[in-house]
């Protein structure tokens, strides 16, 4: 599901010519170094018909092909790039994706094998002779579109499919890739260090913030396309597979589980979560009516109620701050692995075992987590430059879950504040770039940024400003400048100077 206009067909033109560039400087993602030696020579394909193999000379060459079988006129070729600023190679254009369906067959041993069928329903946004997907390190093995046999071919990045005749703009078409290999990790480039798949003896998770979902299936990996999911789970006696919503089915085989997870609102692929182990599943206490199940890692039940006792009561304060709550279920999904962070994947956020000891000292973590399924999850980044929409909303809202939850003094949260961005003053949380995605800086002065336009703008217009960011922009995506925009429309103040001061790396303004 795409928020954003469909793309005219001059920019599918530059963003063609775009990957040429990118690839001809070798700029771009930091992942695609890991595999580049096995990257330029296309691996088709037994459906393929020997066009495959010719179109794929062409790649980057003549971006049109008029197709004589087309019924209605001229075919593009899907783009290969979204142009986000920071991460040139990912995301696709020419469709939208509606849904997902993964059915992934995992044996969960030292490198984990899947074995898996990717049921994607998209809408072309064009007529298209040609489409894309981002996928790293699996290998696809048959491709189907509309039920017809298509011809594909892989580079390090991405999957490309040629389809036996275009894909008419605007009609549902439904793309099945199966596919199968070792999932794993990638750089992510950030200092959060690999993303992707991790797997280990006893427990495997998918974590995908910023563009790791392609380690694991076909996807349109960017925000801007989001979609629905259904995650069927086929793991071994012995496991129990989680993933994203509301667990809709369970089938007992004689050697292992299928479950079935459904995320039934739009959905960032950055946020889709797999986890297969030896997880329990509670039924906690619900919160301002949202029901919250949570998977935990067996061995680590004994901390979970003392950290994550609090989440009805958060949920109660979150949602008269700012607004309802917007999927169908909340929980938490503690995994035994060794990744030392917690994820706000979408519906049930994944706390490393790691931060787990039971005395209460993640209550600010707990609190971030939940906050991003509005700010981050509800209402996503339009592009990663945009990532302290996500990080700062969510660290200025553990300061409001301390201020109206735990009765926290006004003045001894705003020195906090105040120290902690002073602290981490740089670089830019409006433009950190990539390597600084998650830098203390887009947390810490984006959460006292927040701060600074609450004292400015007054309580009057900023809690219903975070209310109506959400209702406006809930199920998309937005930028920096929509919540500018958004903020003068409420304030009727001109605030451009007051966000490129705080945005910026110059020193911390004072907060009157
Ligand atoms: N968004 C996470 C947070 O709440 C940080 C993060 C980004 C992350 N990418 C990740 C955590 C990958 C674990 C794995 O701040
Ligand atoms: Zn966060």
């Amino acid at each position: 599901m795409r928020a954003a206009r469909p793309k005219q067909l001059t920019t599918i033109l530059v963003a063609a010519l775009m990957v040429v560039a990118s690839c001809a400087s070798d700029v771009g993602d930091p992942d695609a170094a890991d595999n580049s030696s096995t990257t330029t020579s296309p691996s088709t394909t037994a459906a393929g018909t020997s066009d495959a193999a010719e179109s794929s000379t062409t790649t980057g060459a003549p971006t049109t092909t008029a197709d004589a079988d087309a019924p209605t006129g001229e075919a593009v070729e899907g783009g290969e790039t979204v142009e986000d600023p920071y991460y040139p190679t990912i995301g696709n254009t020419g469709y939208d994706v509606v849904n997902y369906e993964l059915a992934l067959q995992v044996q969960v041993e030292g490198n984990d094998v899947m074995n898996a069928t990717a049921t994607i329903d998209l809408t072309p946004l064009e007529n298209l002779s040609r489409l894309s997907f981002d996928l790293v390190g699996m290998t696809v093995d048959a491709v189907t579109v509309d039920g017809a046999e298509a011809a594909f071919e892989q580079t390090a990045e991405k999957l490309r499919i040629f389809p036996k005749s275009p894909l008419q703009s605007g009609t549902p078409t439904v793309v099945v890739v199966d596919y199968s290999g070792n999932p794993d990790t990638i750089e992510s480039g950030t200092r959060i260090g690999p993303i992707g798949w991790y797997d280990a003896v006893r427990a495997s998770v998918a974590v995908g913030e910023p563009m790791g979902a392609r380690t694991w299936f076909p996807v349109n990996d960017h925000p801007t396309d989001k979609a629905t999911y259904r995650f069927v789970l086929n793991v071994p006696t012995g496991f129990v597979g989680v993933a994203n919503g509301e667990l809709v089915e369970t089938v007992e085989l004689d050697d292992g589980t299928i479950s079935v997870w459904e995320m039934r609102q739009p959905m960032a692929s950055y946020l889709a979560t797999v986890a297969i182990g030896a997880f329990t599943l509670l039924d906690s206490e619900d919160g301002a009516g949202v029901d919250v199940y949570d998977a935990v890692a067996t061995n680590e039940l004994d901390g979970f109620e003392g950290d994550f006792g609090q989440t009805a009561a958060m949920l109660e304060v979150f949602t008269d701050l700012f607004g309802p709550y917007p999927f169908d279920e909340y929980g938490a999904l503690v995994v035994d692995a060794e990744f030392g962070f917690a994820l706000e994947t979408q519906g049930r956020s994944l706390f490393s075992g790691q931060l787990v000891d039971g005395d209460g000292s993640i209550e600010r973590i707990v609190a971030h987590e939940l906050a991003h399924q509005w700010f981050g999850n509800h209402v996503s980044p339009a592009t990663w430059r945009d990532i302290w929409l996500n990080e700062g909303f969510a660290s200025y809202a553990e300061d409001l879950w301390i201020e109206f939850g735990r009765d926290g003094s006004p003045a001894q949260l705003e020195l906090r504040l105040q120290t902690r961005a002073v602290n981490a003053a740089s670089p830019a949380p409006g433009d950190p770039g990539g390597a600084n995605l998650f830098a203390p800086s887009v947390y810490r002065r984006g959460a006292a940024t927040m701060h600074a336009l609450r004292l400015t703008v007054g309580d009057d217009v900023f809690f219903p400003l975070l209310r109506e960011w959400v209702v406006r922009f809930g199920g998309g995506t937005a930028s920096t400048e929509d919540f500018i925009a958004l903020s003068e429309e409420l304030s009727g103040m001109e605030l451009d100077d007051f966000f490129a001061e705080w945005l910026s790396d110059g020193p911390i303004p004072e907060f009157r």
